[in-house]
């Protein structure tokens, strides 16, 4: 086995997993969006050289993530929906690894594969 990844393991299940596993996790796979960015987490798993991957990247919509003011903010700077400026800043400023899913637009995944073009 050359890799390992979790789901849903936080601190001490974590930190066990990693002191006494020959395989130390490629990634874990916690929630994370703009509103819970899980650092002291990624922190942690930075000892171990574990990618954070997020879960729910857009917060499942919730909070009004979509609509966002501040997002939608910098989105418009950029000709970018507050959706793209949420996963630009998760994937490329926090270093998340982020896949997002949609059923009901088919242009959210191409819209979502484009958030590299926004400018720092
Ligand atoms: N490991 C775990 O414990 C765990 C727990 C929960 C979820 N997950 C996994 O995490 C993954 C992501 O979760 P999720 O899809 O529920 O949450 P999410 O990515 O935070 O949000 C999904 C919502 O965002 C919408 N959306 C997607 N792309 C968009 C875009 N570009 N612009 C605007 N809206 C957009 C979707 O629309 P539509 O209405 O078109 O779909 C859907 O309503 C899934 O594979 C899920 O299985 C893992």
């Amino acid at each position: 086995m050359r890799a390992i990844g979790l789901s849903n393991f936080y601190d001490g299940r974590y930190i066990d997993i990693c002191e006494h596993a020959d395989v130390k996790p490629a990634v874990v796979q916690l929630e994370a969006h703009v509103f819970s960015q899980q650092k002291r987490m990624q922190e942690l798993m930075r000892a171990y050289g574990t990618r954070l991957m997020a879960w729910a990247p857009f917060a499942e919509g919730r909070n009004g993530l979509f609509t966002n003011p501040t997002l939608e903010a910098i989105g418009r700077r950029h000709g970018k929906s507050a959706a793209q400026t949420a996963l630009r800043y998760l994937s490329c400023q926090r270093a998340t690894v982020a896949l997002t899913f949609a059923w009901s637009t088919p242009s959210f995944p191409a819209s979502a594969s484009s958030v590299s073009a926004l400018t720092k």
